[in-house]
């Protein structure tokens, strides 16, 4: 798929100059989850830059992006992701990712922005929308990240995040997930928790997202159950799922090797020249 060009752009005509340029290569944008950022990537970054021209912004709030005061939600957050996309002059449809809000985010995109999306992917992530008990979490976690500071958001879901296996065998990973958590902002935690908390059910909209799908979701994942890939895959009309074994909620991350060759098929397989 990486092709080298050759054009006659040296300053002498007679130079036939050899390059590389990713923009032919298939866009993908990747949308992290909560609370992270655009590190949870580096693995993707990295290892398939062959293939792909990927884009992975911070949302607002998150990572190295300013926070704005909430309220935000789902559709503010697609739309930034959208307006990102104008900038850099990818105005037709590109691969939207999301992991876990990610997902959401990216439903969210697909509804509002079809003629943006030429294919999903969807990891760790579901259809469904919150119970009133999971609304509730999200108020009690937003007062507890605004009296304690992000820290104690952060002590009490990472040990749910990953595999026990992972935790155990790659605490280099550890770290590094409690640093780009640590990055989020309190303003970013409670506006993702409230766009989490008010976000729609898109279940009844999966039918309609009629654009190749992959769903990828850790085996091992303590915060969504693997039947929600299920039920999003069976209700895609073209969807494939990959259940990732060793991984919990962050596979790209846990194991990127696996997560990566089944992106790497899909893409292959959709996109290829
Ligand atoms: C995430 O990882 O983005 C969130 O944990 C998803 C959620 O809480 O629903």
């Amino acid at each position: 798929m990486t092709e080298r060009n050759e054009a006659k752009t040296g300053r002498d005509d007679a130079l036939l100059m050899s390059y590389e340029d990713s923009a032919n290569r298939v866009p993908v944008l990747w949308i992290h989850g909560y609370p992270l950022s655009s590190m949870l990537w580096e693995f993707q970054v990295t290892e398939l830059a062959d293939i792909a021209r990927q884009i992975t912004p911070d949302l607002r709030g998150h990572g190295r992006t300013e926070p704005t005061a909430p309220p935000y939600d789902m559709a503010l957050f697609a739309d930034d992701c959208v307006r990102l996309l104008d900038h850099l002059g990818l105005e037709g449809a590109v691969v939207v990712g999301g992991l876990s809000m990610g997902g959401y985010v990216a439903l969210d995109l697909c509804r509002r922005h079809p003629q943006r999306v030429a294919g999903l992917i969807l990891a760790s992530t579901r259809a469904g929308a919150d119970t009133e008990a999971g609304k509730a979490a999200r108020d009690q976690a937003a007062a507890t990240a605004k009296d304690q500071g992000v820290e104690a958001i952060v002590e009490g879901m990472l040990p749910k995040l990953l595999a026990p296996g992972t935790a155990a065998e790659q605490p280099d990973l550890v770290e590094y997930v409690r640093g780009m958590m640590l990055e989020t902002s309190v303003d970013g935690v409670g506006g993702a928790l409230a766009a989490m908390r008010d976000r729609v059910d898109s279940t009844g909209d999966l039918p309609g997202f009629d654009v190749p799908a992959l769903v990828l979701h850790g085996a091992q994942d303590q915060l969504i159950p693997v039947v929600e890939a299920e039920l999003l895959a069976g209700s895609l009309p073209d969807a494939e799922l990959v259940v990732i074994p060793g991984a919990g909620h962050l596979p790209n991350l846990e194991q990127p090797d696996a997560f990566n060759d089944a992106v790497r098929v899909f893409l292959e397989r959709y996109y290829e020249d």
